[in-house]
C-alpha cells in the first residue's frame, strides 16, 4: 500500500514537472516566435528603407530632370527692379529671385533687423554692417518658441504676437535708428511657399511643418507682419521678404563667393540654388544684365518613384493636414523622422509584447520628437540608460530588456541613415543641374576626366544636420558615395549660423530706402 502510494506520488510530480516543463517550453517558442515576428518587422523596414548608392543615383538623377522641367514651365512676372518666377515643380512651387540682390553686397552699413519665421520657433535678430563686408556679421538674437494654438489658431494673433515680441526686443536696445529718426527696416524670412509678387511681398500658397492658419492661406505674409507692427505702434519697415533658403544662401554667398546652393534640414526640408539666367527658358533674352538668379526650389514637394516608401511613411501622410503634399520633406525632416519612428515601435507593440503592457501615448501623434530620437539613436551608454529614460518618461514603456532597446536604436538608425542618405541624393541633384557634379551636368556628354573642377561650396543650416552626429556623418558618406572621392573633395558643406535671419537682414540693407552703402567702399 505503502509502496503503492510513494510510486502515485512519485508519479503525480512527474506529471506536474513535465506540466511545467511543457508550459515553460511552450512559452519559450512562442517568445522565439513572438521575437522571431520583431525581427521580421526590422527586416522589411530595413529593406524598405534601403538605398544602395544606384537609388541615390536614380533620385539624383529625377531631382536634376525635375528641376530643368521647372526652369522651361515658369509663368514670369516682371517688376520694376524685380522679377518673381513661379511654375511647377511636381505639383510643388519655385519661386526665382533676381540675383542682383546678391550682387549688390557691397559695404551696406547700418543697423538692420531680421524676423525669422518658419519652424517651431521664430527668432529675432539685429545686425550691425560696418561698412565692410566681414566674415563675422555682428548680430543680436532672441529665440521664441510659438504657442501651438497660434500655430493653428488666426493670421492676426499669429502676427500680434509676433510683433510683440519684435517690439519687445526693439525697445530693449540702444537703437542707433531711433536717435537718428530713421525708419527701421527689417527684413522677413517667412518660410513657407510663397508667390513671391515683389522684393517685399508674397502671398503664403500653402502651410507646412503643422501650422494650419486658414485664413492666411492667399494673403501677404510681409503685409500681414506690417500691418501688426503698425497697430502695435512700432517705428519698422518690412522691406524684404525671403525665405530661409535664400537667406542663408545669401549669407553664405557674402562669406565665400562660391557658394552655389544653400539646403536647409530642420523642421523642414528646402533648397535653393544659383541658375544661370540663360538656363531659365522663360527668362531668356529678358534679364540678360543678371548673370545667375537664386532659385527657391521647395524640394520638400519633391517627388518620384526611386524613393524608399515604406507603410509607415503611407500612414504618416494620410495622417497629416497636408496628404500627398511634401512627401521628400516627411522623408527627412526633424519635424517627421520622430514620428516615424514611433510608428515602427507601435507596429511592433501591436504584434508582440516585447514593449510590455500596450501605452496609450505610443499611439499619440508626435509625441516622440525627433531630438529625442536622436538622443536615443546617439546614447553611448553600456545599459542605453538614455533609452530606457526616454521609452519611460516619454511613452511609459517601463523595464524592457537590453535586447529591445537595441532594437529602438536600430530603427532609429534605420530612419536617420535613410533621411541622411536622400538628403545627400537631393544635393548631388542641384550639383548635377549645375553641372558641379564632376559630369558636365544632366545633359551629360564629357566624361568625368575632362572636367575641371571647381570648388563648390554648399551653405547649409538647420538642427538636424548641425546637431545631430549621426546625421550628419551619415549625409557626408551618401555624398562622397554619390560623387566619388575626388568629386567629393571639391564639395564644401558649410553650416552658416543664423544664415536665414542674417541674410534677411543683408537684404534689407540691399533694399533700403536709405543711402546704406558706405563712401568709402572698399571694394
Ligand atoms: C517650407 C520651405 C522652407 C523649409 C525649411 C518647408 O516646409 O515649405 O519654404 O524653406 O520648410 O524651413
Amino acid at each position: 500500500m505503502g509502496g503503492k502510494l510513494v510510486f502515485g506520488v512519485a508519479v503525480g510530480v512527474a506529471v506536474a514537472a513535465c506540466a511545467v516543463a511543457a508550459v515553460v517550453v511552450g512559452r519559450r517558442v512562442e517568445r522565439r516566435s513572438k521575437w522571431k515576428r520583431v525581427l521580421r518587422i526590422l527586416e522589411e523596414l530595413e529593406a524598405a528603407c534601403d538605398t544602395p548608392v544606384k537609388r541615390l543615383r536614380q533620385v539624383v538623377d529625377a531631382m536634376a530632370v525635375e528641376m530643368h522641367a521647372g526652369l522651361a514651365s515658369e509663368v514670369i512676372q516682371v517688376y520694376h527692379v524685380y522679377a518673381a518666377v513661379w511654375g511647377h515643380f511636381r505639383c510643388s512651387y519655385w519661386v526665382v529671385l533676381l540675383f542682383c540682390s546678391f550682387s549688390l553686397f557691397r559695404s551696406e552699413k547700418g543697423t538692420f533687423y531680421a524676423l525669422d519665421l518658419g519652424g517651431t520657433n521664430f527668432r529675432v535678430l539685429r545686425v550691425h554692417l560696418g561698412g565692410q563686408r566681414s566674415l563675422s556679421l555682428k548680430h543680436d538674437v532672441e529665440m521664441q518658441p510659438i504657442p501651438q494654438n497660434l500655430m493653428t489658431g488666426t493670421r492676426e494673433d499669429l502676427f500680434d504676437f509676433i510683433a510683440s515680441s519684435l517690439k519687445e526686443f526693439v525697445e530693449k536696445a540702444n537703437d542707433p535708428d531711433q536717435l537718428a529718426a530713421r525708419r527701421r527696416e527689417l527684413g522677413f524670412t517667412f518660410s513657407f511657399p510663397v508667390k513671391q509678387t515683389s522684393a517685399s511681398s508674397g502671398a503664403l500658397i500653402k502651410w507646412t511643418k503643422g501650422f494650419s492658419i486658414e485664413d492666411m492661406i492667399g494673403r501677404d505674409a510681409a503685409e500681414s507682419l506690417q500691418q501688426a507692427i503698425d497697430r502695435i505702434g512700432l517705428d519698422m519697415r518690412v522691406s524684404v521678404l525671403i525665405n530661409d533658403t535664400v537667406g542663408t544662401l545669401a549669407v553664405g554667398h557674402y562669406q565665400d563667393p562660391d557658394t552655389v546652393a544653400a539646403v536647409i534640414i530642420g523642421t523642414g526640408t528646402n533648397a535653393c540654388y544659383l541658375e544661370r539666367t540663360d538656363a531659365i527658358i522663360k527668362c531668356q533674352g529678358i534679364f540678360t544684365t543678371f548673370g545667375r538668379m537664386a532659385i527657391n526650389m521647395e524640394w520638400g514637394n519633391f517627388w518620384s518613384s526611386h524613393l524608399p516608401r515604406t507603410t509607415y511613411d503611407v500612414d504618416l501622410d494620410a495622417d497629416s493636414p497636408n496628404p500627398n503634399e511634401q512627401g521628400f520633406e516627411k522623408m527627412i525632416s526633424d519635424m517627421y523622422l520622430g514620428d516615424i519612428v514611433r510608428r515602427v515601435i507601435l507596429k511592433i507593440s501591436q504584434e508582440s509584447d516585447v514593449f510590455g503592457p500596450a501605452s496609450t501615448l505610443l499611439s499619440m501623434p508626435f509625441k516622440l520628437r525627433t531630438p529625442l530620437m536622436a538622443a536615443m539613436h546617439e546614447d553611448s551608454s553600456p545599459e542605453l540608460t538614455e533609452v530606457a529614460r526616454i521609452l519611460e518618461d516619454i511613452l511609459e514603456i517601463t523595464d524592457i530588456p537590453l535586447k529591445v532597446q537595441k532594437l529602438v536604436v536600430k530603427i532609429c538608425d534605420i530612419v536617420t541613415r535613410r533621411a541622411a542618405r536622400l538628403a545627400a541624393a537631393g544635393i548631388v541633384g542641384i550639383l548635377k543641374k549645375i553641372g558641379r557634379d564632376g559630369t558636365s551636368g544632366i545633359a551629360g556628354g564629357r566624361s568625368r576626366t575632362n572636367i575641371k573642377l571647381k570648388r563648390t561650396v554648399v551653405a547649409i543650416e538647420g538642427g538636424l544636420y548641425t546637431s545631430y552626429t549621426m546625421f550628419r556623418e551619415y549625409l557626408h558618406e551618401a555624398l562622397v558615395e554619390i560623387l566619388g572621392e575626388e568629386i567629393a573633395l571639391h564639395v564644401i558643406l558649410k553650416p552658416t549660423e543664423d544664415g536665414s535671419g542674417i541674410g534677411a537682414a543683408l537684404l534689407a540693407a540691399s533694399y533700403s530706402s536709405y543711402d546704406t552703402v558706405s563712401v568709402d567702399n572698399s571694394l
